[in-house]
């Protein structure tokens, strides 16, 4: 899967998250309804026990650990996830709220194989509470990105975006709703973009594998 190869299915998706897990939830309807051909959840993996969306990936009846973040070092929390990950199979990680900072040593075990969802159109607005910073900054276009992964926060190659319109009738809270529900619909596109295997990455740009683009024919 991926750096150009092309992908060998099933794609296995290992879900971190620490709360309600919606996006997680629109994954998982993405792949009931066909939607994600040869992707499976092989685990859901929560560091805070009591999150909504560990309970619902057990009620889904998927696999489901907690391994809780709280007070431990986040080199031996982050070896212990990775070392449930790599026990289920998985190909692509994919960071669902997951309301904590990946260890160094945890990107590199999973080169290009982990996916996050921010609540803005990166570079704008990374960190905690992207919509309300947006919203506050007076932008005029809002959105979501998904993105690999990398050893700074917010901040990897970026697979998909999708944008809106700040309406004068928002808030803060109409204008995240608004952007979740875009959320719910990159996550899976990105995914299946991504599992196709049909990709490389050129500096920090992501692109569909063998696309020279105009500029390298001199123009
Ligand atoms: C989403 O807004 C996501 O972009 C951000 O955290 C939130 C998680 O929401 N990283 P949910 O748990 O998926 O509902």
């Amino acid at each position: 899967m991926g750096d150009s190869q092309k992908s060998s299915l099933p794609v296995r998706l290992g879900i971190l998250l620490s709360g309600r897990g919606s996006n997680f939830l629109a994954i998982a309807e993405s792949i009931r309804a066909g939607r994600l051909p040869g992707v499976e959840i092989a685990v859901v993996i929560s560091n805070v026990a009591d999150a909504p969306g560990i309970a619902a990936a057990r009620e889904l009846g998927l696999a489901a650990a907690v391994f809780e973040s709280k007070g431990r070092k986040r080199a031996e929390h982050d070896a212990d996830v990775a070392a449930c990950l790599k026990a289920h199979g998985v190909d692509l990680v994919c960071l669902a709220g997951y309301m904590r900072l990946l260890s160094p040593e945890f990107v590199q075990a999973f080169p290009n194989r982990i996916l996050n969802i921010h609540p803005s159109l990166l570079p704008a607005f990374p960190g905690l509470e992207a919509q309300e910073q947006a919203f506050a900054y007076g932008v005029k276009v809002a959105g979501c990105t998904v993105h690999f992964v990398d050893e700074e926060l917010d901040h990897g190659a970026i697979v998909v975006q999708r944008a809106i319109e700040v309406l004068e009738s928002d808030d803060a809270h109409t204008l995240a709703e608004r952007i979740l529900a875009e959320e719910h619909i990159a996550y899976s596109e990105a995914i299946g973009r991504v599992a196709s295997g049909e990709w490389e990455i050129r500096g920090r740009r992501y692109v569909k594998a063998g696309n020279k683009g105009t500029r390298e024919r001199g123009n």
